[in-house]
């Protein structure tokens, strides 16, 4: 039996070739090469952040943890894939490419970068992609970084290839279980730190191989959007809890939102139930033609129609929007790109490369294109208490708009944030993120 790893794998790299070989013969290189990374020490230090391998190399080569290997590309070659297997007894060196992808490349053993200089210095059209710290040995009149070529390759990216898609899928899955266990160890009332390492031990990858830094935050740190820290006090009253977490494979992220309240807080769970109804039907609407900026629009919208609703805020949800009231409880973007970054690249150009800024009233919005098959992006509405915007609402002309009782009750609860990973296709949007639900 073949495996089916092997067959999607191939074809990715097939599909990707052609692409580069087109890119490259256009703009008059003869060959590209591609630095995984290399882990940077903290200054005046000797130890460094845990690595994670440049994604322009991660979307050829499926190991993200290993530095210092060097993807060759050339037009009409088969990728060449400089690996690096250092003599090392500091570390464990990795285990060697696995052959179900390293078929697919012409795989060469190295134990350190040290003969690549002599290699491609007399190279005059060469470009390369790394940081320079780690590759500027390799610059004898190459390119480094170049933007033309930068931006079609992050083009490229945009469209996920069918092994692609199965990687954030099964990231998905892989992550949609350590949210499970997240929220029973938020029901038995543990504290962040413990609601944390229920998550990774389901997961099954450390902190480290997370895509991004999870966000679990109890109660009134879930008003905090990018929360950093993880108490390891049990908290006296478990009101509600926000988890923001993803899971890696092959180097491609999940990057999953759910809030959970207890069944006696009904306001609040009333206001999860309708932000979860709103953030279904903003997925079911990621079709390819779409303005994610009209999509956007359409978020505030709905979560000032939830504001209306509920009696906190008495004004129309276009009024809302126009008075940038919305923008007070809903104040990031409604999702991104998603690939071999959480963040993924080209949300913020159209596809000429020309770009395409988020609206004046919407600084944090990270994608304005319109969608086509093969996007995946995240759909992230949420809805939150956050302090010191609570403050500007009530120094301006609206304030008498407001509920102020109703909002000082719901304070203690932070936030909602509801968010999944759906691909745009030719037809009905996928959405990894409630299949893995459905299944797990
Ligand atoms: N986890 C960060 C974000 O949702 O974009
Ligand atoms: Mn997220
Ligand atoms: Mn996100």
């Amino acid at each position: 039996m073949p495996n089916p790893d092997a067959l999607l794998y191939a074809r990715h790299i097939e599909h990707r070739r052609e692409e580069i070989d087109e890119i490259l013969t256009e703009l008059g290189y003869d060959g590209l090469l591609i630095h995984s990374g290399r882990p940077e020490n903290r200054l005046f230090d000797d130890q460094h952040p845990p690595f994670r391998g440049h994604a322009p190399f991660v979307s050829w080569v499926p190991e993200p943890f290993t530095p210092d290997c060097l993807l060759e590309l050339r037009p009409g070659q088969k990728p060449r894939l400089w690996y690096c297997q250092p003599d090392d007894f500091w570390h464990l060196p990795p285990d060697g490419p696995a052959s179900w992808w390293a078929d697919s490349l012409d795989v060469e053993i190295v134990t350190g970068p040290e003969g690549w200089h002599e290699r491609f210095a007399e190279q005059r059209a060469l470009a390369v992609i790394g940081d320079e710290r780690a590759v500027g040995h390799l610059l004898d009149g190459a390119d480094l970084n170049a933007p033309e070529l930068m931006w079609r390759l992050d083009e490229a990216r945009t469209r996920k290839t069918a092994w692609e898609r199965e990687c954030l899928a099964r990231a998905n899955q892989r992550a949609v279980a350590g949210h499970m266990a997240a929220a029973r160890a938020f029901r038995d009332g543990g504290s962040e730190l413990e609601i944390h390492l229920a998550y990774i031990a389901a997961v099954g990858q450390d902190q480290d191989q997370l895509p991004y830094n999870a966000i679990c935050a109890v109660n009134e740190h879930a008003a905090v959007l990018h929360y950093q820290h993880r108490s390891p006090r049990r908290p006296k009253q478990s009101l509600s809890f926000l988890l923001d977490a993803g899971a890696d494979a092959f180097g491609y992220a999940a990057d999953i939102t759910r809030t959970w309240t207890g069944e006696d807080n009904v306001e609040f769970a009333a206001l999860i139930e309708a932000v979860d109804r709103a953030q279904r039907q903003l997925c079911d609407e990621v079709r390819a033609g779409v303005s994610f900026v009209d999509l956007h629009l359409r978020t505030h919208l709905a979560i000032a129609g939830i504001l209306e609703q509920a009696g906190i805020v008495r004004m129309s949800p276009e009024d809302q929007l126009e008075a940038g009231i919305s923008s007070r409880f809903f104040p990031h973007g409604l999702g991104h790109f998603i690939g071999a970054q959480v963040h993924d690249v080209a949300g913020l150009v159209d596809a000429e490369g020309q770009s395409v800024p988020a609206p004046e009233q919407h600084p944090a919005l990270r994608l304005t294109r319109e969608l086509e098959p093969g996007n995946v992006v995240t759909i992230e509405p949420g809805l939150y208490f956050i302090p010191s915007l609570l403050e500007d609402l009530r120094a301006s002309e609206y304030a008498d708009r407001v509920d102020w009782a109703q909002i000082d009750a719901l304070r203690p609860f932070g936030g909602i944030r509801i968010e999944d990973n759906v691909l745009v296709s030719q037809g009905d949007p996928v959405n990894f993120t409630r299949q893995a639900f459905a299944t797990t």
